[in-house]
């Protein structure tokens, strides 16, 4: 395959300082909470969730969850849960952190679970919203930026299971026709 180098949308940098912003907007919410459990959905979310809690001056817990979304063009896809939570979510404060939300199913279905296995509340931070792609209404309460309708990858997103480790979020030229 051939590697292209993406073009920058989101620096390092501005990358950070709204990181910062989220970050300081989550302290003031949970200060309060018993206890909050942030979980990073795999694997887009990783590089995100490290500089997050990083910036988070609050006790926490940290899990994972893996999810998928099978289906075509023309069908919402069923969403598969590769790899579930091991900590329990019963009376948590449950912070989901996404990388983008797209059409929205996935998160939908993963906020439902949530809810349904009797967390205390549940809520999503997201980096990127591609909100004109949206299927499914999802509230992202801490959003890092909406975008349009490109093919993003870096900072933990991928194309192919490729650039997950750049530090800016960059759009595929090929994407660009
Ligand atoms: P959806 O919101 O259920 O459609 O799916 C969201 C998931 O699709 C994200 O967690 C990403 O893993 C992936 N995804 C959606 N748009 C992009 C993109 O522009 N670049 C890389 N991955 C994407
Ligand atoms: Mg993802």
């Amino acid at each position: 395959m051939s590697i292209e180098k993406p073009r920058i949308l989101l620096s390092a940098e501005e990358i950070d300082r709204r990181t910062a912003e989220l970050a300081a907007a989550i302290e003031r919410d949970y200060a309060d909470s018993e206890r909050l459990l942030v979980i990073g959905v795999l694997k887009g979310s990783i590089v995100f969730l490290v500089d997050l809690m990083k910036k988070l001056d609050l006790p926490l817990q940290v899990d994972f969850l893996q999810a998928a979304s099978y289906g075509d063009s023309t069908e919402p896809g069923e969403v598969h849960i590769l790899k579930d939570v091991d900590l329990p979510v019963r009376g948590a404060d449950v912070l989901l952190v996404e990388d983008i939300v797209d059409t929205g199913h996935t998160l939908s279905t993963v906020l439902r679970m949530m809810s349904f296995r009797g967390a205390r509340s549940v809520k999503l931070c997201a980096l990127l919203d591609k909100e004109a792609r949206r299927e499914t209404e999802v509230t992202i309460d801490y959003r890092g930026f909406t975008i349009d309708d490109h093919f993003v990858v870096g900072y933990g997103l991928d194309y192919a299971e490729r650039y997950r480790n750049l530090p800016y979020v960059g759009i595929l030229e090929a994407d660009e026709t």
